[in-house]
């Protein structure tokens, strides 16, 4: 069977998480004009949760002050082609973006407790118990006041309230494939 590293190499990280299309600007964008409608300002430290290839995370990183930007993610392969390709190695080298590789949503690995968080295009790859899992470690790490920013359907409500989250349903928020958004306010 065809292993991750050979299988981004064949179709390309950009198609690999969905985005090979007129879409990968559009929502490369639409995360970061998002986050900074929301309040995002330089100074404060975001978590981008499964940040893949840096399809928001690109923007992210330029717009971010040194050291502010944490990426994470269960495909290393991702974030390499990411910070080589999309970022660029002297953006890498003068912003200090910090990644972790994980699959079980180690935030306390980063050591940092963020203000912002999203969780772009994860959610619906996942099943209810990792969804319940990254929210209830994302909360235990989160400074006061995180807010924490998912596309999603309505159970996220649920899954928000049962691990600490005030939830916050949000909807449209003009993605060109009509997924929704939905924030997360810690208690
Ligand atoms: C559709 S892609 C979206 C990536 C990125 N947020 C973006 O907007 O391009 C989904 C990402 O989720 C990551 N992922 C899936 N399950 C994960 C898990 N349990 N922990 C961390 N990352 C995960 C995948 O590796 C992939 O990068």
């Amino acid at each position: 069977m065809e292993d991750t590293r050979e299988e981004i190499h064949r179709v390309g990280h950009r198609r690999f998480v969905g985005g090979a299309d007129n879409y990968w600007d559009a929502i490369s964008e639409l995360q970061f004009r998002f986050l900074v409608d929301q309040g995002l300002a330089p100074s404060e430290t975001l978590v981008d949760v499964a940040c893949g290839s840096l399809r928001g995370g690109a923007r992210f990183i330029r717009y971010l002050d040194p050291d502010c930007y944490l990426g994470i993610d269960k495909h290393v392969e991702l974030i390499i082609y990411g910070v080589a390709t999309e970022l660029g190695i002297r953006a890498y080298r003068e912003k200090r973006p910090r990644f972790v590789v994980s699959d079980c949503f180690e935030f306390d690995k980063f050591q940092a407790n963020p203000v912002f968080g999203i969780a772009q295009s994860l959610f619906t790859h996942l099943c209810a118990d990792e969804v319940e899992s990254c929210l209830s470690k994302l909360n235990s790490v989160a400074a006061p006041g995180c807010r924490h920013f998912a596309y999603t359907r309505s159970q996220m409500e649920d899954f928000g309230a049962r691990t600490g989250w005030k939830s916050q349903y949000i909807g449209e928020w003009n993605h060109p494939r009509a997924q929704k958004m939905i924030e997360y306010v810690i208690r």
